[in-house]
């Protein structure tokens, strides 16, 4: 695939590696092919790179931007705060605004706490379950996400599955060795492993942290009962249940996966959405655990917690995600669930084998032939090479998609962009058909 598209993007890029390592602020971001792009102006759905290519996006900052970029709502609150005060390291209304708007949201928010970034966020949520439990484990799962610190970082994506996926991973170099022995790693999507962990191991444990929906893996959706048998076998072990929101959170209904599927977590972390593309993550939760940090035997400290700028633009993110019991939440379930289904109509039509998991305000592609998959192991049967040839065709079709096939859609997406977006799928699905045939009529005669 021609690269001649992006040349201001390509040399910003040779220059950024010289100065940056790998030449992007979060690895992850190095992995957009043909190389990552370099943007000049962003607008609801809409993206223009620095060479002047326009796109429908899809990544949205990796899930913030859920009220689409600029949206006036919020940017007419951060710019009336930008002109008050930026960064006090003190008290505002705001913090209450915000908290009072998150607890009547959020089903398991009687307390909330603010930091800025979802990594801090899981941090002191599982050191309020140490505090809280006196116990010193966490019990995570393979595939999970929860941030980049030594002690979360563990059997994310581990390269290979010779080992079994109860041995903790970790997932770079550097990392403290001594973080694996406070964790245990369990296969998601499978209580009769839980329950017998916890039946063995409860008395160590202070914590089970789960993304709700494994946004982190493919988009992997709960198997039915398995969020209910998460809070039965926590509350009969005592062990605190942590909800990692941080994706799902004001994005895939206004109180998150916990409202999507009826439980209550003690404690969920959010970020991303909460405030719509500015820095702010939240620990929310029970009162009883939550003050810990009250009494200061918890400590939840930063210079940045509670900045005034980002919690503009919560407070009116959520005023607006809330109105109508999240009427715009709702509309974009029904944009991504028209995505979804258009999209698999289209791979049957060209006989492209696709499975798609997921919400409709988040969802992934895998080109296999699996009907479903339930856990990391079971995501790992996709063909890599496939997805990557669609997601550099779909940029080419001017459709900007995150490099591992996760697809993300905002309020801004309008009818006529989900028809635009389902023509450029139709039209690369259908080059992909006749590149096939071409290859497999080539493959016949020699
Ligand atoms: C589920 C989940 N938890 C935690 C984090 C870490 O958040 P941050 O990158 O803001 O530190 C992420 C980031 O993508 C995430 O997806």
């Amino acid at each position: 695939m021609s690269v001649r598209r992006f040349p201001k993007s390509a040399r910003l890029f040779r220059k950024a590696r010289r100065l940056i390592p790998g030449g992007v602020s979060s690895l992850v971001r190095a992995g957009n092919k043909p190389h990552p792009l370099y943007f000049r102006s962003a607008s609801g759905s809409r993206l223009i790179d620095v060479d002047g290519n326009k796109y429908l996006d899809y990544a949205l900052g990796w899930g913030p931007v859920i009220l689409g970029h600029s949206h006036p709502v919020v940017m007419r609150a951060v710019e009336r705060q930008l002109k008050k005060f930026q960064t006090l390291g003190a008290q505002h209304e705001l913090e209450i605004a915000v908290a009072e708007k998150i607890c009547r949201m959020v089903p398991c928010a009687e307390q909330v706490a603010f930091s800025s970034t979802g990594s801090g966020a899981v941090q002191l949520a599982l050191r309020l379950a140490r505090a809280y439990t006196g116990r010193r484990k966490l019990l995570k799962f393979e595939g999970h996400y929860h941030g980049s610190p030594d002690n979360v970082l563990i059997s994310f994506h581990p390269p290979g599955i010779a080992h079994p996926p109860t041995e903790p991973v970790p997932g770079s170099e550097g990392q403290s060795p001594t973080a694996l022995d406070d964790v245990c790693v369990l296969p998601w999507n499978d209580l009769p492993a839980l329950e017998a962990t916890l039946e063995e191991h409860h008395r160590d444990i202070a914590a089970i942290i789960t993304e709700p929906i494994l946004c982190n893996t493919s988009c992997l959706v709960p198997v039915p009962g398995y969020l209910k048998g998460l809070r039965r076998l926590a509350t009969r072990y005592g062990v605190v249940l942590v909800f990692d929101e941080i994706i799902t959170g004001f994005r895939v209904a206004p109180g998150g996966a916990q409202e999507l599927y009826g439980v209550r977590p003690d404690l969920a972390t959010f970020g991303k959405a909460v405030a719509a593309g500015f820095p702010l993550s939240v620990v929310a939760g029970k009162r009883e655990i939550m003050d810990w940090i009250a009494e200061g035997r918890v400590v939840h400290a930063g210079s940045f917690n509670g900045n005034p700028i980002a919690l503009a633009a919560a407070d009116a993110a959520l005023k607006f995600l809330a109105a109508k019991r999240g009427a715009q939440l709702r509309r974009i379930r029904r944009s991504g669930e028209a995505l979804m289904k258009g999209i698999g109509q289209q791979a049957e039509r060209a006989g492209i084998p696709l499975l798609i998991n997921g919400v409709g305000a988040a969802f992934h592609l895998s080109f296999t032939r699996r009907a479903e998959m339930r856990n990391y192991r079971e995501s790992l049967e996709g063909d890599l090479e496939a997805r990557d040839r669609f997601i550099v065709a779909m940029l080419h079709a001017g459709v900007y998609l995150l490099p591992e096939g996760r697809w993300y859609v905002s309020t801004a997406h309008s009818e006529a962009d989900v028809e635009k977006t389902l023509e450029a799928v139709a039209d690369v699905f259908r080059r992909f058909r006749n590149n096939r045939n071409v290859s497999r009529r080539r493959t016949k005669s020699t």
